[in-house]
C-alpha cells in the first residue's frame, strides 16, 4: 500500500555498500534528504523510507544487497518504503522491482541529481520510479548539501563515470560515461572544507588521472597541486588512478608540494601481459613498470599498492607466476585481491569461466602468503623512524591511539600520557614494531603532551564525542 508521509514522519535509514566512491555519494544522498525535510536514523526501523546504496563489483556484493533487502521486507507492511541505489540498482534496472516488488525507487549514481524530484514522486505516493541513465548524462552531481560524516578528513569527487571498458569490469556499465567537474568548483569546495576545519582531501573518481577539467585550465597534476595549496589543507590523496593515464607530471607534483601524501594506488590487475590484454587494460607488464619506477625514482619515499585479479579466464600457472614476481618486483606496500567474478553486461562474461573456484582461491591464498612476507620485510624497514600520523581514533582497551602516515599506513601508538591526542590531529610518532599491514609507535615521551609542539598548534583539536562514527571505506575501482 502506498503511504504519502506526513510532516514529521520524513525519517530515513540509509547503508552503504562498495567503495568510497559510494560512501561519498551517499553523504551526497544523506545531504539532498536532510535539504528535503528528512531526518536521518539509525535503524531501519525507525524510518519511513529505507535506502540501501548498493555494489556489484563482484557476485557477493550483489548479492549482499539481495540479502539485505530480502532481511527487512517485512518492514514493508508497516508502511515502510524502500529504495535501491547505486551500482546494483543501475545494473538491474527495473528488474528489482520484479525481484523485490516492495521497492519502490531505482535509481543509479548518474542521476542523483534527480533525486528531489524522485522524492516528491515517492512522497505522492508512486510506486514505481526510475532513475537510469545508460550512458547518456553529461552532468556530475554537485550539491552544497553534503553531509559529510567526518569533520577532518573529507572526499570530493572530481570525476564521475568510466570508458575503459576492462573486460571483467561492471562499472562503465554502472556509473555511466567520463565527466569530470571543473577545476574551479572543486577548488572551491576544497576552500569550503578548508574554513569548515578540514585538514586531509581524497579526490575521489573510478579514473582520477583521465580528469578533464571541462573549462580547459587544469591537467590533474596541476589540479592536484592547487588543492594542495589550498590554506590550512595538510594531506591530499587521491583514487584511483589508472596505469594508462598515469602522467610523469603526478610524480612531480607529488615532489613539489609537500602536502601531497606519499602514496600512489596503481591497480596492476595482474603481471601477465597476455592476461593483462585479454583484460583489456591497454597496456603490457612492461609499461606499467616503466610508471612504478617513474614513481620510484621520485625525491620522496612513495608507498605503492594496488588491486589484482586472480583467475580470469585463460590465466595459466605461469601468468599466475608473473604476478607473484611483478609483486616481489614493486614491493607494494598493500595489495587487494580478488578472484575474478564474471559480470553482467562485461566481455569477460562471454569467455568461458575457466578457472575453477577452487584454483581461484589456492591462487588468492598463495598471492596473499606471499604478500604478506614481503610486506612483513618492508614495514620493518620503517622501524626507528620519526613519523606524523593524523589520528583517526583511539583503542581504549588497549590504551593506543590509531593513526595514518603520510604513506596511509596504519600506525598503532602509545602516548605514555593518560591524556590521549584526540582525532584529526597531527602527532610525531617514533615507529617501534610492525605488523604486515600495521606499524606500531610510541610518542617521544614527555615531548608529546596536548600543547606540546609536537601537536599541531595550528589547528582547531576537535573533541572526540563531537566526532561521528569512523566510516570503514572498501576499494575503489579502476
Ligand atoms: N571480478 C573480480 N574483481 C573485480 N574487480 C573489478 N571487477 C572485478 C570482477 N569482475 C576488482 C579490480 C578492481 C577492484 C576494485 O575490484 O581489481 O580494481
Ligand atoms: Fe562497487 Fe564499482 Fe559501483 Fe564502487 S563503482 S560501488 S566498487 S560496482
Amino acid at each position: 500500500m502506498a503511504t504519502n508521509f506526513n510532516a514529521g514522519e520524513k525519517t530515513f535509514y540509509l547503508e552503504t555498500f562498495g567503495c568510497q566512491m559510494n560512501v561519498h555519494d551517499s553523504e551526497k544522498v544523506i545531504g539532498t534528504l536532510v535539504q528535503q525535510g528528512y531526518q536521518q536514523v539509525q535503524e531501519e526501523t525507525d524510518a519511513s523510507l529505507i535506502l540501501y546504496n548498493t555494489c556489484s563489483i563482484r557476485d557477493k556484493a550483489e548479492q549482499k544487497v539481495f540479502n539485505r533487502l530480502n532481511d527487512t521486507k517485512a518492514l514493508h507492511k508497516k508502511g515502510k518504503r524502500f529504495a535501491v541505489l547505486g551500482c546494483v540498482a543501475q545494473q538491474e534496472g527495473e528488474k528489482i522491482f520484479d525481484r523485490a516488488p516492495y521497492v519502490s525507487l531505482v535509481s543509479g549514481s548518474a542521476s542523483y541529481r534527480n533525486l528531489p524530484q524522485m522524492l516528491a514522486r515517492l512522497e505522492a505516493g508512486e510506486e514505481r520510479i526510475t532513475g537510469l541513465d545508460d550512458r547518456q548524462t553529461d552532468q556530475t552531481f554537485e550539491t552544497e548539501f553534503t553531509a559529510r560524516s567526518n569533520p577532518y578528513r573529507g572526499y570530493i569527487t572530481i570525476i564521475e563515470g568510466c570508458d575503459k571498458f576492462c573486460s571483467y569490469c561492471v562499472v562503465p556499465f554502472t556509473r555511466g560515461k567520463e565527466r569530470s567537474r571543473t577545476a574551479d568548483s572543486v577548488l572551491a569546495e576544497a576552500r569550503r572544507m578548508a574554513d569548515a576545519g578540514y585538514t586531509e582531501i581524497q579526490l575521489l573518481g573510478q579514473n582520477v588521472n583521465s580528469y578533464r577539467d571541462p573549462s580547459g585550465k587544469m591537467s590533474f597534476a596541476e589540479l592536484l597541486a592547487a588543492v594542495g595549496e589550498v590554506a590550512g589543507i595538510r594531506r591530499v590523496r587521491f583514487t584511483t588512478s589508472h596505469p594508462r593515464d598515469f602522467t610523469r607530471d603526478i610524480v612531480e607534483a607529488i615532489d613539489a608540494v609537500p602536502t601531497l601524501c606519499d602514496h600512489v594506488h596503481l591497480p596492476v590487475q595482474s603481471g601477465s601481459t597476455q592476461v593483462l590484454h585479454a583484460m583489456q587494460r591497454l597496456y603490457t607488464r612492461e609499461w606499467y613498470l616503466e610508471r612504478i619506477a617513474w614513481i620510484r625514482a621520485a625525491k620522496r619515499s612513495i608507498s605503492l599498492t594496488t588491486d589484482v585479479i586472480v583467475g580470469f579466464p585463460g590465466e595459466t600457472d605461469a601468468d599466475f607466476e608473473e604476478t607473484l614476481t611483478l609483486l616481489a618486483e614493486v614491493n607494494y606496500d598493500a595489495v587487494f585481491a580478488f578472484k575474478y567474478s564474471p559480470r553482467p553486461n562485461t566481455p569477460a562474461i562471454s569467455m568461458p569461466d575457466s578457472i575453477s573456484d577452487e584454483v581461484k582461491s589456492r591462487r588468492l591464498q598463495i598471492l596473499l602468503d606471499h604478500q604478506r612476507e614481503l610486506q612483513r620485510i618492508s614495514y620493518a624497514k620503517h622501524i626507528g623512524e620519526i613519523v606524523e600520523v593524523m589520528v583517526e581514533g583511539h583503542n581504549a582497551a588497549r590504551g593506543q591511539v590509531m593513526g595514518r602516515t603520510t604513506q596511509n599506513k596504519t600506525l598503532n601508538f602509545t602516548t605514555g600520557s593518560p591524556i590521549l591526542p584526540a582525532p584529526g590531529s597531527y602527532v610525531q610518532v617514533r615507529i617501534t614494531g610492525n605488523f604486515p599491514n600495521s606499524l606500531l609507535g610510541e610518542t617521544l615521551v614527555g615531548e608529546a603532551l596536548p600543547g606540546d609542539a609536537l601537536y599541531s598548534p595550528t589547528l582547531p583539536t576537535p573533541t572526540e564525542a563531537s566526532l561521528p562514527k569512523l566510516v570503514t571505506i572498501g576499494a575503489l575501482s579502476a
